[in-house]
């Protein structure tokens, strides 16, 4: 069972500069996270994806790496981190670290070497170009602010590419040095005890070989498109998939096998299935059009079909709906509703596959407004897309801005442990972000009160522990009124009301194992029936169908 540890696991990303700060400085550390690795165990989770650990100069807060085989001194030691694999190995949960191969910080010793003369040795690891024919950059990409995603060097008289901030220039993957340096810090860290990695922008990597100009974007949306182009040329490559060939190649000769995680940033599902190839590249690729999918019955339960029918056999869907960039769930689909947030809850956790949530999913946090003074992200910021009428990119500010749909740093404020000013966060007089609503939302309030959100979400973790056992849980869709979603995954018979009104349901049998509401439906008007309350979900043990032998 090891061999695929994370079919049916609940996976845990952790922003680290914004969970426990150990040290005082209004930061989140390394030595914090070992603080409350209990907290974790207790939760149920098999696993914590940690935002970006590796040195930095953090004009994207890690996703701007310096060196890939170190450890940012802000969050800690390479000491740290070893302790806390073994730390967390030993209450049963393995960690993954974030990889940023699409591109590397300009202070990377790299680009700092690639730079500097155009006969450098190391100059094709980035992407440098001439300016176009008649002057200017050359071609019409764009950045994640709306502004040329080209840099000039007047050093060396070319442009560098940047799909990113101009400080993170896009590696060149046509470089086949470039290839290996990545295989080996895939065996560093694997060597480390690393149980695998979220692998940072996974469609992108490739450019295309001749620079061609992005077309515009047909549609609106944040699957399609930035500033009005289609990221057809400067990211997309059908390349990309040998990549993760060899990388499958590597993490599949360790014991247990390592995990490759993509941020998948595609719209279609069938593009976005193939970056699970034919069982042979990446064993669990973030689904966006889920994320971005409407809170409503019918919208989710055809994102699910379709993912599943778009998958290859074996293939292990993974399921999502906050993180450091989307925001937060419990904002974006439930408006701040308590029961709409258990219904989510209990979705997330009952469909068949991988969870992963969010840090403060487990207790409802929602998004913070952070006033302009006090941001901290200069993606958004420069984007224009800082919930300000700040000035923005080259479309002047957010319409149809870079698919992140608001100013991340709403959704990186610090873990609400309790509700004192702080939050139990840091000792620090101001953390590095301010804190929601810790008064009203925290851990301490929500851990011994069994009706709480967070009651629930460990209710669930644990029994869908014990009920697919690790197990890729079979998923049949079942007739169910408008406003209703029902399905059978596995043992388990979910049926979800996603409406203020009451709906009728055929009553799934007994035993009815949990509901987000904690009380039993009423039986419906005909025998058979039960009436599921506005926004309620239930899940029930489906008869003659015994739960899957136990992972442990
Ligand atoms: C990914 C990360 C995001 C980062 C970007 C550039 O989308 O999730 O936070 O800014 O890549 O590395």
């Amino acid at each position: 069972m090891d061999a695929r540890w994370w079919q049916g696991a609940a996976l845990y990303q952790l922003y680290v500069r914004s969970w426990q700060d150990s040290d005082g400085d209004g930061y989140g550390d390394l030595r914090g996270i070992l603080s409350r690795l209990g907290y974790l165990q207790w939760l149920g989770v098999d696993g914590i994806w940690l935002s970006p650990t590796m040195p930095s100069p953090d004009e994207d807060w890690g996703y701007d790496v310096s060196d890939y085989r170190g450890v940012h001194p802000d969050l800690g030691t390479m000491d740290d981190l070893d302790e806390l694999i073994a730390q967390a190995g030993r209450r049963g949960m393995r960690v993954l670290l974030d990889l940023v191969p699409n591109h590397t910080s300009t202070a990377h010793p790299w680009f700092v070497e690639s730079a500097s003369s155009r006969q450098s040795p190391l100059r094709d690891y980035y992407v440098w170009a001439d300016p176009a024919p008649g002057g200017g950059p050359p071609n019409n990409w764009l950045d994640f602010t709306g502004r040329s995603a080209w840099r000039w060097d007047d050093r060396t008289g070319q442009y560098y590419l940047h799909n990113f901030l101009a400080a993170q220039a896009d590696l060149n993957w046509w470089q086949p040095a470039v290839h290996e340096e990545f295989r080996r810090v895939l065996r560093f860290w694997f060597d480390r005890g690393v149980a695998g990695f979220r692998i940072d922008v996974a469609h992108g990597l490739y450019k295309d070989a001749l620079l061609r100009d992005n077309p515009p974007a047909g549609q609106q949306g944040p699957l399609a498109g930035r500033f009005g182009l289609r990221s057809e040329y400067n990211e997309n490559r059908p390349e990309v998939h040998a990549v993760y060939r060899a990388w499958r190649a590597i993490a599949d000769r360790y014991t247990p096998p390592r995990l490759l995680l993509g941020e998948t940033w595609v719209g279609e599902l069938d593009r976005f299935a193939s970056f699970y190839g034919a069982d042979d590249e990446l064993q669990l690729a973030f689904n966006f059009p889920f994320v971005f999918a409407e809170f409503a019955a019918a919208d989710l339960a055809a994102v699910v079909a379709g993912t599943l029918a778009a998958l290859p056999p074996q293939g292990c869907p993974v399921w999502t709906a906050s993180n450091h960039d989307v925001g937060r769930f419990p904002s974006r689909w439930c408006g701040g509703d308590d029961a709409k947030v258990r219904l989510a809850l209990l979705v997330l956790a009952t469909l068949p596959g991988t969870l992963v949530l969010y840090y403060g999913d487990e207790i409802g946090m929602t998004d913070v407004g952070v006033p302009l003074e006090l941001q901290q992200d200069k993606m958004s910021l420069g984007s224009g897309q800082n919930g300000s009428s700040g000035e923005g990119g080259q479309n002047g500010g957010s319409t149809d801005g870079n698919g992140w749909q608001g100013n991340r740093d709403r959704a990186r404020t610090p873990m609400q442990w309790d509700g004192s000013v702080a939050a139990g966060f840091t000792r620090a007089a101001a953390p590095w972000l301010p804190t929601g609503d810790s008064a009203t939302v925290n851990v301490a309030d929500q851990r011994d009160d069994p009706g709480s959100v967070l009651s629930l979400c460990r209710d669930l973790l644990s029994l869908r522990r014990a009920e697919s056992g690790g197990q890729l849980a079979s998923y049949q869709p079942l007739p169910a009124p408008p406003g209703g979603w029902a399905y059978r995954a596995g043992s388990l018979t979910v049926l979800a009301n996603f409406s203020d009104r009451p709906v009728t349901c055929q009553d799934p049998g007994r035993p009815i194992l949990l509901s987000t509401t904690g009380a039993t439906p009423a039986a419906g008007d005909a025998a058979g029936d039960i009436l599921l309350a506005p926004w309620q979900g239930i899940v029930a043990r489906t008869a003659g169908v015994p739960p899957a032998p136990g992972r442990r």
